[in-house]
């Protein structure tokens, strides 16, 4: 058999870290998968840093698009971020040439996820984008496979790692907002421009594309309502601490009689209850629905192999020639979130 031969555009801390992974774990990824996975071509800015990877016999393109193009390339591994530029038209040249594209970026799929998803299914290729939700934990997956037999009316919880990162270590170590971010940035954490991180906006783009997933509706990272950690405080934090409760940036989407409502803020829960026991990088997505009342997975939401986790598991599944629709359902299937609430009352 043929193996899968990857593109992966972007080395910082998740591409390094998926190359990392395809190597270590290729003789179980060739018995998951029915065919051998490798890495066959790369790109990134900078070529002369030292990442620790062997890059001997892979290819190396200065640009991305020429990656995608590639001959050499079955599946491009799109690690670059964000919603424009050369993000943008890597994803773009990579499904035009017909080659199937994994990603974990939320802020181009939020933006324009559903255009990309019907140029997925035109060529008949592979959209998958595990890692660009809540990190680690397979909740894309969740959604789109393991519950449809359930109607889903609120799915809401910690979407960001940094964010949570920085609340936990102000409320636990008494440090400042700017200490904890510069860690959160050291880490690998952060995103490439961290006020996408604490003013909500990621949130806001993973919340979007899990709305869509969760309820058939077209990604709307306009009508989310947003305001992110940047204001919070010290006192604020043990003011709330004094009455019992954590203050937990929160992505929330639910149904209401008007239609699906999405927002992202900062919220207040009870120290007792189960999210405020997630500290930390973790993040944690709960699910209402009717069969199972409650669903709540927990994991890490953000940094390279946790990240590189996500990433690998789609690009089995492409290996595999699972070709799962991006969003569940045929992009054109899709519906407004407004009419999809009202064929439902
Ligand atoms: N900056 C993001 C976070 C990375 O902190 O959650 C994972 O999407």
């Amino acid at each position: 058999t043929q193996s899968l031969r990857l593109g992966v555009a972007g080395l910082g801390t998740v591409g390094s870290a998926v190359v990392r992974m395809v190597e270590r774990r290729a003789a179980t990824l060739t018995d998951a998968a029915g065919r051998p996975i490798r890495v066959t071509a790369v790109s990134a800015r900078d070529r002369t840093r030292d990442r620790g990877l062997a890059l001997a016999d892979v290819a190396w393109f200065e640009d991305p698009v020429a990656l995608a193009r590639s001959g050499e390339v079955d599946c491009v591994v799109e690690l670059i971020g964000g919603a424009e530029g050369a993000a943008r038209a890597t994803v773009e040249a990579a499904l035009a040439a017909g080659k199937h594209v994994v990603t974990a970026n939320k802020a181009l799929l939020a933006r324009h996820g559903a255009a990309l998803a019907r140029a997925a299914e035109a060529a008949g290729v592979a959209l998958a984008f595990e890692a660009s939700a809540a990190g680690g934990i397979p909740v894309v997956k969740t959604l789109r496979e393991a519950l449809a037999g359930n109607r889903i009316s609120r799915i809401y919880g910690i979407l960001n790692g940094t964010c949570n990162y920085i609340l936990s270590r102000m409320e636990l170590e008494g440090l400042t907002f700017e200490a904890c971010l510069k860690d959160a940035q050291a880490l690998g954490y952060a995103e490439a421009d961290p006020t996408f991180d604490v003013e909500g906006y990621d949130t806001a783009h993973k919340l979007a594309l899990l709305t869509s997933l969760a309820f058939g509706s077209e990604i709307d990272a306009d009508g989310v309502s947003v305001e992110g950690i940047s204001a919070i405080t010290p006192l604020d934090l043990r003011m709330a601490d004094e009455l019992g409760y954590r203050i937990k940036l929160l992505g929330v989407a639910e149904t209401t009689p008007a239609g699906i409502e999405q927002r992202v803020h900062p919220t207040m829960v009870p120290k007792s209850s189960a999210i405020a026991q997630v500290m930390g990088v973790t993040n944690a997505v709960t699910i209402d629905t009717d069969a199972l009342r409650e669903l709540t997975l927990i994991g890490p939401g953000a940094g390279g192999e946790a990240t590189a986790s996500a990433v690998v598991a789609d690009i089995a599944d492409v290996a595999a020639g699972r070709l799962v629709p991006a969003f569940g359902r045929p992009a054109a299937a899709l519906v407004h979130p407004r009419r999809a609430e009202m064929q439902r009352h």
